[in-house]
């Protein structure tokens, strides 16, 4: 039996795993504790890969976006040659918050508090006078915008860490990888991020967000409203093959801590699975698409991505 012990090593257990039993236990303290969030902040977050955006969602040269990753609030731009760079959205004069839009096109960013501007290559560029700093404080880039340590991308996913040591991105994401090339090989034409976002917010520990996607047996009864529109739109209990859920149903070990669920899709895809209610002229569409995506990456890889 492992028993992974609190940080403190007092009283108590975080997890109880016994292999032989096949049981692995865990506190619902463990999703309530701020200690143990911090702690996951420190030892995961800032330990990882995280996910920063697609580089669809900078079209442009000078294009930019905020976002908020990891506890952390960047800035993600292009320059003017195009080269996608990420930033820590914090004014190394003072702290304050540079960028306050959520996305736009710019050639230099200005801080609202004392003024202090800079580059998009994140370059102090403020020709004020008098300073309002010492001369002193200008040394080995302390007035520029601090770089996130780490940038790459896969398949134009852009990803961040915050530690500079981490092992490279295609290693660390395994797995993955073959489930974003799913994503990426969808169109002949690539991917695009379409306009708008859909923001939200969740009273819950994180962990929790993760089960519940890895839980894929919660549906019937959590999202009983979808499953009867479900029922409604394709004409009847009958039309939807729920059984196709059953189907190579399960969760895909990733490698590295990754995963997934996979199932068969019962309900129509644009990528490209019709249903009846899309008619004739949808089912067509759907095997042209089929046919095209057959074509370019095999049979097999083209029904997982449809199905
Ligand atoms: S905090 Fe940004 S210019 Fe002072």
């Amino acid at each position: 039996m492992t028993t992974l012990a609190k940080p403190d090593g007092n009283a108590g257990r975080w997890v109880r795993e016994d292999a032989k039993a096949g049981t692995f236990k865990v506190s619902r303290e463990a999703f309530t504790s701020q200690e143990v969030l911090d702690l996951e902040k420190e030892r995961i977050f800032d330990r990882s890969w995280l996910y920063l955006g697609h580089a669809s969602e900078l079209k442009s040269a000078n294009d930019y976006l905020t976002r908020s990753v990891g506890g952390r609030e960047l800035i993600f731009n292009r320059n003017r040659k195009g080269e996608y760079q990420a930033f820590f959205n914090v004014c190394p004069h003072r702290g304050a918050q540079v960028v306050r839009e959520p996305k736009g096109n710019a050639i230099s960013f200005k801080c609202f508090y004392h003024g202090w501007a800079f580059n998009n290559n994140g370059k102090f560029a403020t020709k004020s006078s008098p300073k309002t700093y010492p001369e002193s404080f200008d040394c080995d880039g302390s007035v520029d915008l601090l770089r996130v340590p780490r940038l790459d991308s896969y398949r134009d996913f852009f990803f961040i860490s915050y530690d500079e040591s981490i092992v490279p991105l295609p290693g660390y994401l395994a797995g993955v990888k073959e489930i974003l090339n799913f994503i990426g090989d969808q169109s002949p034409n690539g991917m695009e991020i379409v306009g708008g976002t859909q923001e939200y917010s969740i009273r819950a520990n994180w962990k929790l967000l993760c089960e519940n996607s890895y839980d894929g047996y919660h549906a019937a009864e959590t999202h009983e409203t979808y499953f009867e529109y479900l029922i409604d739109e394709l004409g009847g209990v009958d039309a939807v093959n729920f059984k196709a859920l059953n189907e190579h149903n399960g969760i895909l070990d990733l490698g590295n801590g990754h995963a997934a669920t996979q199932v068969k899709a019962p309900w129509g895809r644009p990528i490209a699975r019709a249903i009846p209610t899309w008619g004739e002229k949808g089912k067509a569409d759907e095997q042209r698409i089929l046919a095209e995506l057959t074509e370019r990456v095999g049979p097999e890889r083209a029904l997982k991505i449809a199905d």
